[in-house]
């Protein structure tokens, strides 16, 4: 199982801090059944990084460019990722897919180059309401997932459906149609050439009240967690229920 904490535009560096340090402590010297990664803003990277130095929980970023260097205003590298010791990164998040108009074909681009600097991308996919009502979730999934993975598909990286409809709201699909889903992408990538082994995770609404249930489905493999992971006490007793 792998818990990762999305925390978007949040915290600024003593927030931050306290709130790695916070979990740290929970679940130190306690019995772990997951992998945990946080992934904090660009600016707390580097002071989180000592925070965790040593620790069993990793470091991530929320997206990264497509260049290695150079003048691209505004952009920050994979490499530049990977020397602040983040390990992960996640990519075409729904919030940067609608918010910056990132395509599917950018998405793999980026997925490209994490790989290439040695860092595992989390790609992120997922339907709107609209697109599920239509009935066309699978669809949409399968465009997103043949055209934003890496190219290098026995490489490591890492899916994380997020409906968009349950980011944040409050609603999440019901077990059946996890499970229905989670057949469905682990179908495509295999039919597509992929590893049998891509981790896939469940995101959208996960809290100490549902995650039992969600990670207990046997086709997820973990969760990324947003609004939650800004609850030390929460994140920490959801990594620590994690059979
Ligand atoms: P949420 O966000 O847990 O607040 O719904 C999940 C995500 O956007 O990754």
């Amino acid at each position: 199982m792998f818990i990762a904490g999305n925390w978007k535009l949040n915290c600024n560096i003593v927030q931050g801090s306290k709130l790695a340090s916070t979990i740290l402590k929970n679940i130190e010297g306690k019995n772990l059944n997951c992998k945990i990664a946080i992934f904090p803003p660009f600016t707390c990277l580097s002071s989180i990084s000592d925070v965790l130095k040593d620790s069993v929980i990793s470091l991530g970023g929320q997206d990264c460019s497509i260049h290695t260097n150079g003048a691209f205003t505004g952009d920050i590298s994979a490499s530049m990722l990977v020397d602040v010791g983040c390990k992960y990164v996640i990519l075409g998040h729904s919030e940067r897919r609608m918010g910056y108009k990132e395509s599917n074909a950018l998405i793999k681009t980026k997925a490209n180059v994490a790989q290439n600097m040695g860092i595992v991308p989390i790609v992120c996919v997922g339907e709107t309401a609209k697109e599920r009502n239509l009935g066309k979730e699978k669809s949409v999934v399968k465009t997103q997932l043949l055209n934003s993975i890496p190219n290098n598909s026995k490489g490591s990286y890492i899916i994380a459906y997020e409906p968009v409809w349950a980011i944040g709201s409050g609603i999440t699909p019901n077990i059946d149609e996890i499970k229905e889903m989670f057949v469905n992408i682990k179908y495509i990538l295999k039919s597509s050439g992929n590893n049998d082994d891509i981790k896939i995770l469940y995101g959208g609404s996960v809290n100490i009240n549902n995650s039992l249930e969600i990670l207990s489905c046997d086709e997820v493999n973990g969760a990324l967690i947003g609004g939650t992971s800004l609850n030390a006490d929460e994140f920490s007793s959801i990594c620590l229920d994690v059979k």
